[in-house]
């Protein structure tokens, strides 16, 4: 990473004590994890994601919703995280203030070394009760990450059938019933027109008007409100540094635009911060 855009982001990392990283779907792209708005693969290429990801969907076609976001979920089993999840890791343990805020339902913040991101969308990983909220357990087809062999986090793309086990169905799958009161099983994602979590939403509000440099990285920033989080940094004052490979809504209000993907970006923008920072 050379030029003076680098060198200014650089800087604001290494001066800033409250750093927010805000991260959406490019954040992950590099793991392998379709961006929402890339085409999809396989027997989904003629769904349209944004018309999967919604009540109205799940009410009329509870099946073909319930097994895209296994398939998805599986997706995301197979997947590791990749330099950027560990550069933001990184940023966390040298400054513990730092909040990192994702949109993405993935859980590779986690495993990349940021315990306890938060979650604008929810999670793949935690199913509830399409009615009374309920939590359920999630489908028995792959181990908890706890009980996975160390080689299998190594292995990139080390899932079921790179073990030679077969493939779990892929199409539309009945979701169980809930145990309580025995209504379908939905995936713990928030879709388009239902509310955020609110004691989520409150906190990525109060840590973004509290930073003192906000970091967004692989959103396109169109889908809101979480697209407003960087807003109310800039508002507030902070510097906003964007990482992404293309323009997006946010380069105006960017004191920084860093054109390039998170996995390379993040670790140099990392090691220009700090050159002793172990980003792995
Ligand atoms: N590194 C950084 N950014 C990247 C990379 C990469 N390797 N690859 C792609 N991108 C950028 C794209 O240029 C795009 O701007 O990531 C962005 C992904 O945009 P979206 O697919 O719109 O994802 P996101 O912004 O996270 O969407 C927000 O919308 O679909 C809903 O709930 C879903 O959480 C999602 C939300």
């Amino acid at each position: 990473m050379t030029g003076p855009e680098p060198a200014e982001a650089a800087r604001l990392l290494a001066a800033a004590r409250r750093p927010v990283v805000f991260t959406g779907a490019g954040m992950s792209a590099e793991s392998g994890v379709p961006t929402f708005r890339d085409a999809q693969t396989g027997l989904w290429q003629r769904y349209d994601p944004q018309e999967l990801a919604t009540p109205a969907a799940f009410r009329a076609d509870p099946a073909l919703v319930w097994g895209w976001y296994e398939a998805r979920r599986r997706g995301v089993r197979r997947a590791l995280p990749n330099p950027g999840h560990r550069a933001v890791a990184a940023i966390q343990a040298r400054l513990p203030e730092t909040v990192v805020i994702t949109q993405n339902v993935d859980d590779l913040h986690e495993r990349g070394g940021v315990p306890a991101p938060v979650r604008l969308h929810g999670s793949l990983f935690a199913p509830r009760c399409s009615a009374c909220a309920r939590p359920a357990p999630l489908p028995s087809d792959l181990p908890p990450h706890d009980e996975l062999e160390p080689h299998d986090e190594l292995e990139p793309h080390g899932g079921p059938e790179s073990r030679g086990e077969p493939e779990p169905h892929d199409g539309p799958l009945t979701p169980p019933a809930c145990a309580g009161c025995g209504a379908p099983v939905r995936p713990g994602v928030v879709w388009f027109g239902e509310a955020l979590p609110s004691a989520a939403l409150d906190a990525a509000v109060e840590a973004a008007a509290g930073c003192d440099l906000l970091l967004t990285v692989g959103t396109s920033a169109l889908v809101h409100p979480a697209a407003e989080i960087p807003l109310v940094a800039a508002r507030l004052g902070a510097p906003v540094v964007q990482v992404n490979p293309v323009p997006t809504p946010l380069d105006a209000i960017c004191a920084v635009n860093l054109r390039g993907p998170a996995g390379e970006v993040l670790p140099a923008l990392v090691r220009a911060a700090w050159p002793d920072a172990d980003v792995g």
